[in-house]
């Protein structure tokens, strides 16, 4: 075992250090306090490992994105999200996983689970128009814990089943979301229907028609849902790790995840970047400009949609979802004015000192929300989206640790700077 030599006060101490699969190396300081009486400090944990993960790896260098091994690349394009979300939480692509739930026992529970308690419907009727769908998303999903018969599950067949019913239900709520804010009747779920297109069917059907399915927008929602799904220990998935290892349950653990996304810095951008283009158009289109702004430092404004704290290098999702946003426009007969600035605000900035230098590329939200608008989906309801992919990462982080022996309640340390005793 290779170790790492701390010299503190002309004493030398030794630290285990760790190889994952596929060579990241970490200094194991579980012993730091105890042996030194010193901590480590890293604001942002920019370098800071929080655990030992089996489900995604990202190299932010090189630009690669793999879900238990396998490239965002080849998923997006053959598989369905609800096989990607068993690949996720399970481990197994097409092929039943050893502990507890069959692939077809896992989607069988998300179609039958589809539909919310009755009683549910009517907490929409308490928020506001204005609402923001994530702030109805968040409490719904809250509110799903006092409807479940056993929210507190710990053994594996209750945890397994709980798991499906959350993916089940989610997607419900919020298309529920999106039907009471354009005073339309709900639209129940249809056990027939894939997770998507169920999904879509709740959403944009007539109530009074059967569901007609548009491929172009099937398979577009379904690589969005996919390229989504999972990024190792981002902020809202750290806040998952962080509400759970208290044993808070399932549905209040997974409603901490969607606070944290809601963020401009976070999921919330993919909404901000709409907004921006939107702006930038608005104002006679002048991208320039705002590329000015973004590098302006006493300004606040910037590029949304760009940078990021992994990828170095031009983010693997974003270039799958650049291409997927042409491709949906061209099918549809859609010409998206945003979508111009889009590739104009990229291709001055690949090109300009400041991005360069500092690593920025588009990153997931730059281009998603093309797509989502292309479909019809309000801008409000862009992070509610990425919400719904990011779910099954959620769940696979939620489920690796709560099923760890060792896993801990988390609880970091920090270095106080305060008064010192008074009176
Ligand atoms: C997601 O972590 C994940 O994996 C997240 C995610 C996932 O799948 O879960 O990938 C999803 O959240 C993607 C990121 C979406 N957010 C945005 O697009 C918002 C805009 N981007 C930034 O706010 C920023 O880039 C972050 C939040 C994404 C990353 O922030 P960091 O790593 O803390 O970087 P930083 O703020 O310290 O910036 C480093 C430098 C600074 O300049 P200097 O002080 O060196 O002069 O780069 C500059 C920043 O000012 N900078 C930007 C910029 N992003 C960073 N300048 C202009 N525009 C930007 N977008």
């Amino acid at each position: 075992m290779k170790k790492a030599k701390l010299i503190l006060n002309d004493k030398e101490y030794e630290f285990p250090i760790i190889e994952g699969s596929e060579s990241e190396k970490a200094i194991d300081i579980t012993s730091l306090r105890n042996s030194t009486g010193h901590i480590t400090l890293d604001p942002g944990y920019g370098n800071t490992g929080s655990c030992i993960s089996d489900i995604t790896f990202i190299d932010g260098e090189e630009g690669i994105l793999r879900y238990r091994g396998y490239p965002i690349e080849s998923l997006s394009k053959n598989a369905l999200f609800s096989d990607v979300a068993y690949l996720l939480i399970y481990g197994k692509l097409n092929e039943d996983a050893s502990d507890n739930i069959t692939r077809d026992d896992f989607k069988k529970l998300i179609r039958k689970n589809a539909n919310i308690h009755e009683d549910m419907k009517r907490f929409f009727d308490g928020f506001p128009l204005s609402a923001h769908p994530m702030a109805i998303l968040s409490s719904m999903v809250t509110a799903l814990s006092g409807f479940s018969p056993d929210p507190d599950a710990t053994n594996l067949n209750s945890i397994d089943q709980n798991i499906a019913k959350l993916l089940a239900r989610v997607k419900t709520i919020a298309a529920y979301s999106y039907r009471k804010s354009h005073g339309l009747p709900f639209i129940y779920p249809d056990i027939n229907l894939s997770y998507v297109d169920n999904f879509l069917h709740m959403m944009f059907s007539d109530s009074q028609e059967e569901y007609h399915k548009n491929p172009i927008m099937t398979d577009a929602l379904n690589l969005l849902l996919i390229l989504h799904a999972d990024h190792e220990q981002n902020c809202s998935t750290s806040t998952v790790r962080m509400a759970g290892s208290s044993h808070a349950n399932l549905y209040a653990t997974i409603s901490s995840g969607i606070s944290a996304l809601w963020g401009p810095r976070h999921g919330g951008a993919n909404q901000a970047v709409i907004e921006m283009l939107q702006m930038i158009s608005n104002d006679g289109g002048d991208y320039k400009k705002y590329i000015d702004l973004a590098k302006d430092k006493t300004s606040d404004f910037r590029l949304m949609g760009f940078g990021h704290r992994v990828y170095k290098n031009y983010d693997p999702r974003a270039s799958v979802i650049k291409k997927a946003a042409e491709k949906v426009l061209d099918a549809l007969k859609l010409d998206d004015p945003l979508l111009d600035i889009a590739r104009n605000l990229e291709e001055i900035a690949l090109n300009d000192d400041y991005f360069v230098n500092r690593k920025l590329y588009p990153n997931v939200d730059f281009y998603s929300g093309i797509i989502y608008r292309a479909m019809g989906i309000p801008t409000n309801m862009f992070t509610v989206m990425f919400a719904l992919g990011r779910l099954p990462g959620w769940l696979a982080h939620w489920r690796e640790m709560i099923l760890d022996p060792k896993s801990r309640i988390n609880r970091p340390r920090q270095i106080y700077t305060g008064n010192t005793l008074k009176g």
